[in-house]
């Protein structure tokens, strides 16, 4: 496909063998859940490495559905980073529980863990790390702290679906995690997402939430409806355009890391305008490059009349309507606000994009030094 305009993302779906699974699955006439979405599962488990994987109809829905299955409710505090897509505060407060807003470190933008701790307090059940771009670097801290204050631990990994940190994969660190397969991430299913969880129980009551509390079934007007539960089931529709893109998804992680290895080697830093770094070396995937840039707003219309299109980074959380609170003891992302944004980061750049990209940000950059 011929473009003239450089993206921050776009789908990238293996067209000839989604049209043969799509086939089979209209031959089939099951275009609800079924056996591909099992499938797409039972792929995702082996990938991921993890034993129970529910699909479910978006990122958010999953977040939802897991902090439902640990029972988080109204009255409860669910803490969560400052700097993040709504979508985390939304399905926080969807349970009833009351998300808390937490800074971020300046360098990586993940949950700053000195003011974790000053948030938890006696209500406070669940922790919802963000790995924004696919950064998961705290981890094992965040871990460490919820079994000291015995919390829960539901990774919001929407972004950081193959990400890892050391030996293991993002999203399967915690009592559950959770994807998202929207357009912009590193498969999309249109929309659509994932719980992952070694846990059976948790897994079960995943299965029973996402389904009208439906356990096993019958003829169908005789099934048994043991709990409350809703209707977010995935389709084998949706599996048709994943499992195709799961076939070749480390050669697009590969893809991913050497965009950024790319803007890391010839983007000039100072300290206007700063990548937000990888660790690679860990395993990492960095789904967007994100940057500081002092500028930020002039090098965004700079860049967009060059064809170049980047991404503000969201407005954080305490300055949404619905969550509205002063910068109080949110010092860095006061600082980080309206500073950040994302770079193109499309599997479709080509090494003549990335050097366009980089030699006109170091060209923005000199001239307002
Ligand atoms: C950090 C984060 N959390 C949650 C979500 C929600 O995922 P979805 O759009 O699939 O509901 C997203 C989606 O982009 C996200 O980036």
């Amino acid at each position: 496909m011929k473009r003239n305009k450089i993206l921050l993302a776009e789908p990238v779906i293996e067209s000839k063998d989604t049209i043969l699974l799509i086939k089979k699955v209209l031959s089939a006439n099951f275009p609800n859940e079924g056996k591909f979405a099992r499938s797409f599962e039972s792929k995702i488990s082996k990938l991921l490495k993890v034993k129970y994987v529910t699909v479910t109809t978006s990122g958010t829905i999953s977040i939802f559905l897991a902090l439902k299955a640990v029972d988080i409710k109204k009255n409860d505090e669910v803490i969560i980073p400052n700097m993040t897509f709504p979508a985390t505060a939304n399905a926080v407060k969807l349970t009833g529980a009351k998300p808390i807003l937490v800074d971020v470190d300046r360098k990586n933008l993940l949950i700053d863990e000195k003011d974790l701790l000053k948030k938890i307090n006696k209500k406070t059940k669940a922790i919802v790390p963000v790995h924004l771009s696919g950064r998961g670097s705290n981890i094992k801290n965040i871990l460490k702290i919820a079994k000291r204050k015995k919390l829960y631990v539901i990774e919001d990994a929407a972004e950081a679906f193959m990400s890892k940190n050391g030996n293991k994969y993002l999203g399967t660190f915690g009592n559950a995690g959770c994807f998202s397969f929207a357009p912009n991430k590193i498969i999309t299913t249109g929309q659509g997402g994932a719980v992952v969880t070694n846990n059976k129980l948790i897994h079960q009551k995943i299965l029973r939430l996402k389904d009208q509390g439906r356990v096993g079934i019958t003829t169908g007007g005789e099934d048994n409806y043991v709990s409350i539960g809703y209707n977010f089931k995935f389709t084998n529709l949706q599996s048709a355009l994943g499992l195709p893109q799961l076939k070749n998804i480390k050669q697009r992680v590969a893809i991913l890391k050497n965009h950024y290895k790319f803007y890391k080697k010839h983007l000039i830093q100072n300290k206007k305008f700063k990548l937000i770094g990888f660790n690679l070396k860990k395993g990492e995937c960095p789904l967007w490059t994100d940057i500081y840039c002092s500028k930020r707003n002039k090098l965004f219309k700079f860049l967009r009349k060059q064809g170049i299109n980047c991404r503000y980074f969201w407005h954080p959380i305490n300055t949404c309507m619905p969550y509205k609170q002063s910068f109080t003891n949110l010092k860095n992302s006061k600082i980080l606000n309206r500073k950040l944004m994302w770079l193109p980061s499309s599997l479709n750049l080509s090494k003549k994009d990335l050097t366009k990209i980089c030699n006109k940000i170091n060209q923005f950059n000199l001239r307002n030094e």
